[in-house]
């Protein structure tokens, strides 16, 4: 058991425990709401973590309690030999949670391996089950891809399958039923996504308040409010069978910061204290400089001391210029 003046806790009383990776800031799509099309601004291959950097700062974050991590992106599949550092990461003593969330694109032919480097869970980005909006949102023709992404899932085995829809007025609203129902059939958590003004992608989209979608559901598929485990900030509601369920991330209209227990950690080594402010530690050269473990354990507490309150997506919609792909939502 680690002792409590092992933890990270911020100044507002949060215990960080969950470390969110970016292991690639690269995308095969482009989602209308995340990334422009012909975007430019990629980080430099020099600027990357390499997987032994990766490993050693996660080292220090285990050491001081953190003990989930998810590999993000951009697209985390595009990211070489990734199982090769999952099964590092999932080596480390203290990390007992691995998950990755991916458009799952190729996850058909990576899904096995995945598993077998020790990724646990899975959450997969789908916005909607017709081919020509899934063209539209991504910029890509990938439905089949990912669908076939999604059954190679299930056959490996992973638990507890979300699906991430993002829910943008007037384009994809339509697509939730189909949707409920899809993941209904297979056993798919389903997860509805406010979208938040992160770059000026985001902000284009407008607000979505998901409340009166969650009424309409609970009464159309006689839902009950439920508590996931792990189910962080998306409030849920199950039928009453138990055997699905469906979750509503509500940055936007109910905000969660108040119980905020994660950091984000850029491909370039910045870590990023909040999704929705500028503060940002940048580790990368202390790794790269020679700084001992020590060093780098003090420079995280440093870190995490500068973990603001909370987002201001409401008050202040056009203060993330950085783009969702940057920090892996
Ligand atoms: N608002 C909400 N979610 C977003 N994502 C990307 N951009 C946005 C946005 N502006 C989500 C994707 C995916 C994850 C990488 O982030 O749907 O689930
Ligand atoms: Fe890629 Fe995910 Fe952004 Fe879509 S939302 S462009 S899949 S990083």
């Amino acid at each position: 058991m680690k002792s409590v003046d092992d933890s990270l806790i911020d100044r507002f009383g949060r215990k960080i425990e969950y470390l969110r990776l970016s292991v690639t800031d690269r995308c095969d799509l482009r989602c209308t709401y995340c990334l422009p099309k012909g975007h430019k601004g990629f980080e430099d291959p020099e600027h990357w973590l390499n997987f032994d950097e990766i490993e050693r700062l996660t080292r220090v974050f285990a050491k001081r309690g953190v003990n989930r991590i998810r590999l993000t992106g951009g697209e985390p599949l595009l990211r070489r030999n990734l199982p090769e550092l999952a099964h590092r990461l999932s080596s480390i003593e203290g990390i007992d949670d691995l998950s990755l969330s991916t458009n799952a694109t190729q996850l058909e032919h990576q899904a096995l391996d995945l598993k077998q480097a020790g990724i646990g869970r899975i959450n997969i980005s789908l916005d909607s089950l017709n081919p020509e909006l899934i063209e539209k949102m991504t910029g890509r023709d990938a439905l089949k891809r990912i669908l076939s992404g999604i059954d190679a899932a299930l056959d490996v085995g992973f638990s507890a399958i979300k699906i991430n829809m993002v829910v943008l007025p007037g384009v994809n609203e339509s697509e939730i039923d189909p949707m409920v129902e899809f993941c209904m059939e297979r056993g798919l958590i389903l997860r509805l996504i406010e979208p938040m003004p992160m770059g000026d992608t985001g902000r284009r989209q407008g607000s979505f308040d998901l409340q009166p979608v969650k009424n309409a559901l609970a009464q159309k598929y006689s839902l009950v409010p439920a508590v996931l485990p792990g189910g962080g900030p998306a409030r849920y509601l199950r039928s009453l069978d138990g055997r699905f369920s469906v979750g509503f991330i509500t940055p936007i209209t109910q905000h969660f910061c108040e119980s905020c227990n994660r950091v984000r950690l850029g491909v370039d080594g910045a870590l990023y204290l909040c999704l929705g402010q500028d503060e940002k530690f940048d580790f990368r050269p202390l790794l790269r400089n020679g700084a001992s473990d020590n060093e780098i354990e003090s420079a995280l507490l440093q870190a995490i001391d500068m973990k603001p309150e909370r987002h201001e997506f409401r008050e202040s919609p056009s203060k993330i210029v950085r783009f969702m792909s940057a920090t892996g939502g």
